[in-house]
């Protein structure tokens, strides 16, 4: 065994504005194997996380549900625990970035860059929303591509062309958030002076402490140029105010990260240890953080150059995965494919996705499919039939015919085998390569299979003078089993747990592969996994789907990470929404769209236009003059055919059979609906 590492892990920190999904487990899983892994090795392995709660998109959607941010956020932190518990993610400490350590941590740390000369200010003009009082992030501006002039396009890049440009260069910008022409405005923003670490991000980055793809990548970036970063963000904002500037937050991706060692803080206050020895700059620790492709630039050029700055040790890894994709695509509500991770867990358990994953997962950033015939495909014949079998198959004769005892055993050289192949096993856990690790094991279970199966135990038990040798051969199968739940484990720690209780032994570490159970006392076995059918897997899309239409949400890109959520809908934040009624002054069919017409509404004191899907149920004509009821304070929503401002209520299963709902006569438009 090598000398014991110290090693501090992360997972990027999930936001407080939505429920815990797959793809946050999927990263959660390969960071708490790797974790597992380590402490199995006896390694002294601590894995902290914590919710992302600052930002733009956690206070306004705070505001939409009537709620103080933090209240909002914490709520939402307790769920996410309970999702990754039930996912048996063994986070050591998982706290929220809204700490007074990790305020005193950012402040301490912008403390140290300012004195360093690493802070410097200047103007920036932003897109103002005047009603709602505040500046603008990209993406809850739309208008004109100032290149190919399509309409409706985010502020920052171009979904019809691709062009990339500034939301100040948008042709006829709206805000998303009030509907409102934004003005211009300037205000003095705080930069960390990025640009002046160029040489030491070139290094770093190529030291081997990221994949040589992504330094590959990064490279290009370094060579066209760093500019400075800005970590500010004006008023309102739900964040840490700056030392000395009143009205300015800390940008949410400066004391996110600064989270991880805040979390690390936490949790050895708690612990009695001390934190800074995973953080100095001499520190002998590791530190390795597990992040999605989205988020490198952030771990791999801010992050490492921020606490180099502060004089504070830089990652030993950054390890960054794909995105998940199920039945081959990106995950969509309306498909039902936008899983979360309680809506699996009603379901089926956590392991047998844990093991997916384990099976798709390495060291790569290609996006895991998620194929769900494979799935169930692969749970049922590895786990079911592969691994499990080999217990069930032997336990009952050792149980039934020898008192519960492991005498000898044959001395089979897949035994040895088998033991023997724990350092290449450990090689790929080590290296994130696990699904060759998955290959291994499953290689040797099917050898298992097949050494019991020519051994005929069975048929030995029937003659006295083979009894003996019946015995041997299953104490072969149940140390065989024992040695494929050992190295299971870091993927599969319930099944782990289970096998030990049948095997009668303490928790497995990974040294424990050196020796076999002889001489040793089982206990009864009992079905450790059962099959799936597809039908399960088929109801946890089905239950997504249909809680997506009943909702209407409209697609949100899971890997951009800003946008305001619709997770969870309290009374208040019911009240919060606001019903006004509108009379139909005009419905139009809309071209290249089969089931939407455009409404054009009168709302009291102004007019809307709302495009609604039920052109199968109503001709334009039959709408005129009609009375509806209309979600007024929806944010606008950018479709293909133009900016919807709100949504108009309705009824019934789809089809022909969709009944707007219209209020009692005598409403008058723009009237509240309560
Ligand atoms: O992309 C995200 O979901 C971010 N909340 C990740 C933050 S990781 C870290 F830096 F804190
Ligand atoms: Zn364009």
């Amino acid at each position: 065994m090598t000398d014991q590492r110290r090693l501090l892990v992360t997972s990027a920190l999930p936001y407080a504005n939505g429920p815990i999904h797959l793809g946050h487990i999927l990263e959660h899983t390969q960071t708490d194997i790797f974790v597992r892994f380590q402490r199995m090795r006896n390694h002294e392995c601590v894995y902290v996380c914590a919710d992302d709660v600052h930002g733009t998109a956690v206070m306004l959607n705070a505001e939409a549900a009537g709620q103080d941010p933090l209240d909002y956020a914490l709520a939402i932190t307790e769920a996410h625990k309970v999702d990754f518990a039930a996912f048996d993610i063994s986070h050591n400490w998982y706290d929220t970035t809204h700490s007074s350590e990790n305020r005193a941590l950012a402040t301490s740390i912008y403390e140290r860059l300012r004195a360093s000369g690493n802070i410097k200010k200047s103007d920036v003009a932003q897109l103002f929303d005047p009603q709602k009082g505040l500046f603008l992030a990209d993406r809850f501006v739309i208008g004109e591509c100032p290149k190919c002039h399509a309409s409706d396009q985010y502020g920052d890049n171009c979904d019809a062309c691709g062009a990339t440009y500034a939301a100040t260069d948008l042709i006829n910008p709206i805000s998303k958030l009030s509907g409102v022409t934004p003005e211009l405005k300037t205000s003095e923003h705080v930069f960390f002076a990025l640009s002046q670490h160029a040489e030491f991000l070139s290094a770093w980055t190529t030291s081997g402490a990221l994949h040589p793809a992504i330094a590959n990548k990064l490279s290009e970036w370094l060579e066209s140029g760093l500019q400075d970063w800005d970590i500010s963000r004006d008023a309102p904002y739900f964040g840490f105010e700056i030392p000395e500037e009143p009205g300015k937050y800390f940008y949410v991706w400066l004391d996110a990260p600064i989270g991880y060692i805040s979390a690390s803080q936490q949790y050895c206050d708690q612990q009695g240890m001390d934190y800074e020895d995973f953080w100095r700059s001499d520190s002998t620790a590791e530190v390795h953080h597990f992040i999605g492709k989205d988020i490198i630039n952030f771990h791999a050029l801010f992050w490492p150059a921020l606490l180099k700055a502060a004089n504070l040790r830089t990652p030993t890894k950054v390890h960054a995965h794909g995105f998940l994709t199920v039945n081959g695509e990106k995950m969509s509500k309306s498909k039902g494919t936008f899983i979360n991770a309680n809506t699996y867990l009603t379901h089926l358990p956590a392991g047998y996705l844990r093991y997916y994953f384990a099976s798709k997962l390495n060291a790569n950033i290609a996006d895991i499919d998620l194929n769900l015939e494979d799935f169930v495909q692969k749970v049922n014949v590895d786990l079911v039939g592969k691994v499990a079998n080999i217990a069930s198959r032997c336990a009952g004769f050792i149980n039934k015919q020898f008192e519960g005892q492991l005498r000898a055993t044959t001395g089979t050289p897949l035994l040895a085998e088998t033991q023997a192949a724990a350092e290449l096993i450990a090689e790929h856990y080590e290296n994130l390569a696990f699904s060759k690790a998955m290959r291994v094991i499953m290689g040797l279970a099917d050898q298992a299979n097949q050494f019991i199966a020519e051994q005929q135990p069975w048929k030995l038990i029937k003659q006295p003078e083979t009894r003996d040798q019946a015995a041997a051969v299953c104490a072969d199968g149940i140390n065989l089993f024992r040695l494929l739940a050992l190295y299971l484990k870091p993927v599969l720690p319930q099944f782990a747990t289970q096998s030990e209780a049948f095997l009668n032994v303490p928790p497995l570490t990974w040294a424990d592969h050196q020796h076999l159970l002889t001489d040793h006392a089982i206990k009864p076995f009992k079905p450790l996994i059962e099959r799936i059918e597809l039908a399960q897997v088929e109801a946890i899309v089905t239950a997504e789907r249909q809680a997506a239409e009943s909702l209407q949400v409209p697609e949100v890109d899971k890997n951009s990470t800003d946008q305001p959520s619709d997770a969870f809908i309290n009374i208040d934040a019911f009240a919060a929404i606001d019903l006004r009624v509108a009379k139909i002054l005009d419905a139009t069919a809309v071209e290249g769209a089969d089931k939407l017409l455009a409404l054009t509404l009168d709302v009291g004191d102004h007019q809307r236009t709302v495009f609604s899907g039920i052109k199968s149920a109503y001709s334009p004509e039959e709408l005129q003059g009609k009375y509806t009821v209309l979600v007024a304070n929806l944010a606008p929503r950018k479709m293909k055919f133009g900016v919807s401002e709100g949504m108009v209520l309705a009824a019934g299963p789809g089809g022909e059979d969709i009944f707007l709902i219209t209020p009692d006569a005598g409403a008058k438009p723009g009237m509240k609906v309560s």
